[in-house]
């Protein structure tokens, strides 16, 4: 195969080889995907203003985040079911992370177990779901910390389950029972196929064991729907602080006055993220309120986005509007359905460092803290940020209250 050199032609590449179904569980968001757009359309109306002149040769891109320092300011997003793409893709893409020295959230909803992924890839941090069980949601903490997980990604957007049409439409649902429909999508990507027959389809590994424990459900498909954070509240998110003992961060948080309360209430930084499009129809785009988020925790708290993001450029747009580190999500599994996963990965990783690093140039900017002051407008001329103030772009700013 010749060489991707863009997410884009790895989700071309992705699409070509995976079943229909399996593309559309990665590729599609809630309803009628207008959040999906909405994160692509929001970032390309970020423009960044380039300086000339600057003799900027040497530029590092690394940031410290949480006392720790990675190379990129990017990391891999939680991912459900990411084994679906194919055997061995959780793995790969914690190894390919933690070799760069960039997070990797592991998914409860994962197709790897904690300790295997904790093994494989120390540093890794791990995302949980407060589903309906209590001792679920207790042993999983227990079992986290156990692991040597450090930090906590609490995921708070998931009160209902999404809504996602071209799942309903294929007929794909968890545990996988191939449909008439699907037999001729099998057949047309024999390789997916015969690695499933091979390996077994992919089970939600951090919750097999709960399953004929489990008061509440019957299956453990059922005990994954049951992950919901519908019963999540202020007071539970207390208790998980005061339970543990490394650093919280919660995601799916769009709300700045969330954001304020959030930080107020023990947490250690923010993941705003509407999911990839994937709950909310109706949501706004992450970087749309990130700088709304941004003005209003100040400019320590730690601040994730994620949404959209596809290339170096977009990685720039957000760090340059008030965001530490970005997580991407599908463009991994692009990644890894292209070329498998660690290799994937690892080529993702590069490319994407390559295009932060040409961005970096543009704008004259050496260090992160230099792009922190870029100057950034909106596609409306009216939207220009003066570096010197904290005020967001107007067009933002009307989003607001
Ligand atoms: C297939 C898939 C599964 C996901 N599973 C989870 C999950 O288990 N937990 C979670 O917090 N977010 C989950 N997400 C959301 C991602 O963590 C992330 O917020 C989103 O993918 C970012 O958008 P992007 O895909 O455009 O980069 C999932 C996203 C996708 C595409």
């Amino acid at each position: 195969m010749t060489g991707l050199h863009s997410v884009d032609a790895m989700r071309r590449a992705a699409k070509r080889r995976l079943p229909r179904f399996v593309f559309d569980f990665v590729d599609g968001g809630a309803g009628c995907e207008s959040a999906l757009a909405r994160n692509r359309r929001s970032l390309d109306m970020i423009r960044l203003l380039p300086r000339v002149l600057t003799g900027c040769t040497r530029r590092d891109p690394a940031v410290a985040l949480l006392g720790r320092r990675h190379g990129l300011p990017f990391g891999v997003a939680p991912i459900g079911m990411a084994n679906l793409v194919g055997a061995g893709t959780d793995l790969g893409l914690a190894r390919a992370a933690a070799a760069a020295g960039l997070p990797y959230v592991l998914s409860t909803a994962a197709t790897t177990a904690i300790e295997a992924i904790a093994q494989a890839a120390p540093g890794s941090w791990f995302q949980l779901y407060v589903g309906r069980d209590p001792p679920i949601v207790d042993d999983l903490l227990v079992r986290a910390q156990a692991a040597g997980i450090t930090t906590l990604v609490v995921t708070v957007d998931v009160p209902a389950p999404g809504k996602r049409l071209r799942d309903l439409a294929n007929g794909f649902r968890l545990p996988l029972r191939p449909t008439a429909g699907m037999a001729a999508d099998l057949l047309r990507h024999p390789r997916w196929s015969l690695s499933l027959l091979r390996n077994g389809a992919p089970r939600f590994a951090n919750l097999e064991r709960y399953e004929r424990a489990s008061a509440s459900a019957s299956s453990l498909a059922e005990l994954m729907a049951a992950q919901s954070s519908a019963r999540l509240d202020w007071s539970l998110l207390d208790e998980i602080r005061g339970r543990w003992r490394g650093e919280l961060l919660v995601k799916g948080v769009l709300h700045p006055d969330d954001a304020v309360r959030l930080l107020a209430s023990g947490v250690d930084g923010i993941v705003v993220s509407n999911h990839g499009g994937r709950q909310l129809d109706a949501a706004p785009a992450p970087i749309e309120v990130l700088p709304l988020v941004r003005a209003a925790v100040g400019a320590a708290a730690p601040v994730i986005v994620d949404g959209g993001f596809r290339t170096g450029e977009d990685i720039a747009r957000a760090i340059a509007l008030g965001a530490d580190l970005v997580l991407l999500g599908r463009p991994f599994l692009y990644a890894a359905a292209a070329r498998g996963a660690q290799r994937g990965a690892a080529e993702l990783i590069a490319l994407l460092g390559d295009e932060f690093d040409r961005a970096l140039a543009h704008l004259g900017c050496a260090s992160i803290a230099d792009l922190r002051k870029a100057t950034v407008a909106c596609e409306s001329a009216l939207a220009v940020r003066d570096p010197g103030t904290a005020s967001p772009p107007a067009r933002l700013r009307t989003i607001n209250g």
